[in-house]
């Protein structure tokens, strides 16, 4: 070949390189071109059969076709997917190039409302502990005062185990596993999964969570606990927030409450999210009963508590307006990257 002939193949083997698509298309066109049995070792072998004329300027021309091919491979590999170029061996990695932003994980705001009222009870010196979500029936319901015929031990509200264990409804029962390894006085806060067979729907869900929090020491009273629940709910809500009180009834409990806050969305006025009441129901809560005392080996005469339970999606949802629970567990990124 004399350099025309080669300047025309260096032309052909760059519109190759061009229209070459994939990884393996580009390692074809080099294999084809500079390959042990490609066109460029013939090239070379071809020059000895020229005069010595056309020798230098085809020496020139084969020089030129090597590099212009060599760097036209690399550069469009360059441009391809970087798992794809890991696979080639001729690894053109350009440290100059911007990386690809793959983007930063935000956190949960299921995780962020925990953590505050983690932080929040903090501060009055509760500490957090923990249970698992497998729980005993014991543990449950009956250390908790539930009495046999209680609708919540139906199976059609419990996911209950062969053995008579159970996925626990409700954070409770950790206040009976901390209160038998621990002598009082004692204040805890415990977040957790609770599940119930709830049918999926703008506010249910089988698995949710709850932060429960227990206070035993001495002639501890109602006003302690309302004063706890209100502080939480200005750190929380802020300053505005109204607290009320509802009797109730809880078998764990005596007297028993719920807790509602005025709603956020409408400050108190009513709106579709708090039904145009104005307030939400944010927790359960009361003075522990004694038969719980006792249950755990505490003296009721001696000590007295307050507990409450609240859920975490609930607060979630009033705070930062969350019209409907799935959207908490769809893991849907245009939802989660508003609270980054
Ligand atoms: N466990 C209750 C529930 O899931 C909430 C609750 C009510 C927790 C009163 C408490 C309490 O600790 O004292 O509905």
């Amino acid at each position: 070949m004399n350099a025309t002939e080669i300047e025309t193949a260096t032309a052909e083997a760059l519109s190759d390189v061009e229209a070459a698509q994939t990884v393996d298309a580009v390692e074809a066109v080099r294999i084809k071109y500079l390959g042990r049995k490609g066109l460029l070792p013939t090239v070379m072998k071809g020059l000895k059969a020229l005069t010595p004329e056309e020798r230098g300027p085809a020496g020139r021309a084969a020089n030129t076709f090597k590099q212009s091919l060599n760097s036209a491979l690399g550069e469009r590999l360059a441009g391809m997917q970087d798992g794809d170029v890991v696979e080639s061996n001729l690894s053109p990695f350009d440290a100059t190039l911007p990386g690809q932003w793959r983007g930063i994980g935000s956190q949960h705001p299921i995780s962020t409302i925990i953590r505050e009222t983690v932080v929040i009870f903090a501060r009055l010196g509760f500490t957090v502990a923990e249970g698992p979500d497998i729980e005993t029936g014991y543990n449950n319901f009956d250390a908790l005062n539930t009495p046999e015929h209680h609708p919540s031990k139906d199976e059609l509200d419990t996911f209950w185990f062969e053995n008579g264990d159970l996925l626990r409804t409700q954070t409770s029962p950790v206040q009976i596993r901390t209160m038998k390894s621990t002598p009082p006085p004692l204040s805890i806060i415990t977040p957790g999964r609770c599940y119930r067979r709830d049918t999926m729907d703008a506010t249910h869900s089988a698995n949710f969570h709850q932060i429960e929090g227990l206070y035993v020491a001495t002639d501890v009273s109602l006003a302690d606990l309302k004063g706890a629940l209100a502080y939480f709910a200005r750190e929380m809500m802020g300053p505005d927030v109204g607290v009320r009180f509802r009797p109730h009834f809880f078998p764990f409990t005596e007297p028993s409450v719920e807790c509602d806050f005025t709603c956020h969305v409408c400050a108190g006025k009513g709106c579709r999210v708090c039904k145009g009441s104005g307030w939400i129901e944010i927790a359960g809560a009361g003075m522990v009963d004694p038969r719980v005392f006792e249950h755990v080996g505490y003296d009721p005469e001696v000590v007295s508590g307050y507990a409450f339970g609240m859920g975490v999606e609930r607060i979630a949802m009033v705070k930062y307006g969350v019209p409907d629970i799935r959207m908490l567990y769809e893991n849907d990124l245009r939802f989660l990257h508003q609270f980054a």
